[in-house]
């Protein structure tokens, strides 16, 4: 992982490095047995591995989603991840449809289903967005998160010759914004606000969360600010919506 300081940006190219779904779901057990009254949400973000071929990639999603359903009160399935060869791919009318038909079905052989929603990338054309609307309504699954990291090095500050040097990987926080949003407004618009849409990129500060929202988002989630701002920007941005709340309705 790289800081695009002169961007507020980061380029990533971590994977799914981690132990594996068993000891992520044990651990997160053990968290929700250990977190008294408070009420936190997880989400389960599942992929497949790195050495599985598409071809056999519902077997990951499905493992994944097993081993995590109670351990999890939501799950994303991540088809955007720029990191993992092949994952994308997975966004294409027909993989998409079979892998979300799937974990649906699975989904509903529990005596509770829990929401499922797809986190899907910044790069796909507006012609791709189209199709992941007719899917959402076709499986049911319950929403959007809009976006993961972008493969695009457009319209960067930092020096081109430093960007080079660190190779591949996604692009996030600031660079994003703009983009991501774009993708928010063309789902909510098109769809005829269909569906919630989780909003995700470059945002840093209450004003950043308002234009997702406005744009059309639910929820919103951070993750590159975080290594920017601190931790303490949750409780900032929270404190700055509950203020101009009015704004929101
Ligand atoms: C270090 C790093 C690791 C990430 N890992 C994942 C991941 O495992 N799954 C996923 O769906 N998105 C992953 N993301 C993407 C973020 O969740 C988010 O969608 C993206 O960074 C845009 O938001 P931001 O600008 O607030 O960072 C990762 C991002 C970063 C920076």
């Amino acid at each position: 992982m790289f800081r695009l300081k002169a961007d507020g940006g980061l380029i990533n190219r971590m994977g799914f490095n981690n132990k594996g779904v068993g000891p992520a779901a044990e651990r997160l057990r053990h968290f929700a047995r250990n977190r008294g009254n408070r009420q936190v949400i997880v989400g389960g973000n599942i992929g497949k591995n790195k050495d599985t071929p598409n071809e056999s990639a519902l077997t990951d999603y499905i493992l994944s989603f097993r081993e995590l359903f109670d351990a999890v009160d939501y799950f994303v399935v991540n088809v955007s991840s720029p990191n993992t060869p092949g994952l994308r791919d997975l966004q294409e009318r027909e993989p998409l449809t079979k892998l979300l038909t799937a974990l649906q079905k699975e989904n509903r052989k529990q005596p509770a289903p829990k929401p499922i929603l797809l986190k899907i990338a910044p790069d796909l054309t507006n012609g791709q967005l189209d199709d992941i609307i007719a899917i959402v309504a076709e499986t049911g699954i319950a929403g959007v998160i809009a976006t993961n990291t972008t493969i695009s090095r457009a319209g960067l500050k930092t020096n081109p010759a430093d960007v080079e040097q660190i190779g591949a990987g996604g692009v996030s926080g600031k660079p994003l914004r703009e983009r991501s949003t774009e993708v928010i407004r063309y789902l909510h618009q098109q769809s005829g606000a269909a569906f919630p849409i989780i909003g995700v990129g470059g945002i840093f500060s209450a004003d950043d969360a308002r234009e997702k929202l406005n744009a059309g988002a639910s929820l919103v989630q951070v993750y590159t600010s975080f290594i920017y701002e601190g931790p303490g920007l949750a409780k900032r941005i929270n404190k700055a919506l509950l203020q101009t709340s009015t704004l929101l309705k």
